[in-house]
């Protein structure tokens, strides 16, 4: 059989949360609700849907615009920059492999902190690239062991914040602090994914503009989360100019469909939805931080949609798949750790009691 590149044969392949239908199917269920895959339990906003159909009434006959220009020009409005400093992608996975490969050279070395994004590593694995994983200081990044880890042959350091799977956020003061002491030939991908459902007022307030000053960051965003169009896939990377003409040359010509653009330039519109999502997330995690105070299982409070626990003694792997016998998909973690995405209050209550039956079944 022909082999692939050693790199492909060291990376795993990606899993992701389970579809709904198929665990209805597996286990004969009607109702199944999924909080694997931090998506948005508000479903898309109207704007979005009408924007869609409208569009898709001409057929989809013709390529989209490849430089996904109406897009770029909107987001340039709202954050008062150049459309070339923006990059439209596939979802901001795209963005994390075009940067990968645009980026990174054999033998080169890569920053992964510890309890982060899987695609960090597997995208500079698949390069060629050494990574290098940073251990966290209590569940947050540890930006001073980070920097500790800098030498000149590192070239990408990949910060995510708030943090997937914890849900911890890096304040302005460090986030700058370290911002400033690394290197300029070392590129700093700062993928805020999970951005707008941030509360604490500590966050960094101009990560869209860090380019202007720190020409090695990368913004890294996405309409996944918050904005409900994550079947669709589209995201962005914000950042120097030179940057992005290097990242736009190795994109793929299409990569941005042209549905998920008339979907993105709707999303933006839509101020209430946004607003709607946030506060239904808010009141969703303090619920569901009762919920574990009351079963006695330590978790971390988050600025995300999801919630990072513990269910001490019970492999994650078991607790999931008890779990999902039951008809609510999570995502399972190393050891006794689980990602939960926070739901509509009716998915989270649905947890809640699904969550208390299984604990009394595997103690
Ligand atoms: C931190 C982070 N970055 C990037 C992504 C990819 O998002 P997208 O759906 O835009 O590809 C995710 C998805 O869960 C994520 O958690």
């Amino acid at each position: 059989m022909l082999k692939p590149r050693d790199e492909i044969l060291k990376v795993a392949a990606y899993v992701p949360g389970k579809p709904i239908e198929y665990v209805k199917r597996e286990f004969n269920l009607d109702y199944v609700v999924k909080l694997a895959s931090n998506e948005n339990p508000l479903g898309t906003s109207p704007k979005v849907i009408k924007a869609l159909t409208d569009y898709i009434k001409n057929g989809v006959n013709f390529y989209p615009d490849g430089s996904s220009l109406n897009i770029r020009t909107k987001l340039a409005e709202k954050y008062k920059i150049g459309v070339e400093n923006i990059l439209i992608t596939n979802g901001a996975d795209d963005a994390l492999g075009i940067i990968a490969q645009a980026y990174l050279n054999e033998g080169d070395e890569v920053l992964v902190s510890e309890y982060s994004f899987q695609r960090y590593t597997d995208n500079s694995s698949i390069m060629g690239a050494k990574v290098k994983l940073v251990p966290m200081d209590n569940f947050h990044f540890d930006l001073d062991k980070m920097f500790e880890g800098v030498n000149e042959k590192t070239k990408i350091i990949w910060l995510c914040n708030p943090n997937n799977p914890t849900g911890t956020m890096l304040e302005e003061d460090k986030v700058i602090e370290f911002i400033e002491k690394v290197p300029k030939d070392t590129l700093i991908v700062y993928d805020e994914a999970y951005r707008e459902y941030v509360s604490s007022d500590k966050y960094p307030k101009d990560t869209v503009h860090f380019f202007q000053k720190y020409e090695n960051v990368l913004t890294v965003k996405t309409f996944s989360k918050i904005y409900g169009l994550a079947g669709l896939r589209i995201g962005y990377v914000i950042g120097n100019k030179d940057i992005i003409s290097a990242l736009d040359k190795t994109r793929q010509p299409f990569n941005a469909n042209a549905l998920a653009q008339v979907a993105a330039i709707a999303a933006l519109d839509d101020e209430d939805f946004i607003k709607k999502v946030y506060e239904t997330n808010l009141e969703g995690k303090e619920y569901l931080y009762k919920v574990f105070e009351k079963l006695n299982l330590p978790y971390i409070k988050s600025e995300a949609n999801h919630i990072f626990f513990e269910s001490p003694g019970i492999d994650s792997k078991v607790l999931f798949e008890a779990l999902e016998k039951e008809g609510v998909i999570v995502r399972p973690q190393k050891g006794s750790y689980t990602r939960l995405t926070v739901g509509t209050m009716e998915e989270n209550k649905f947890f809640a009691e699904k969550l208390e039956k299984v604990l009394k079944e595997l103690k």
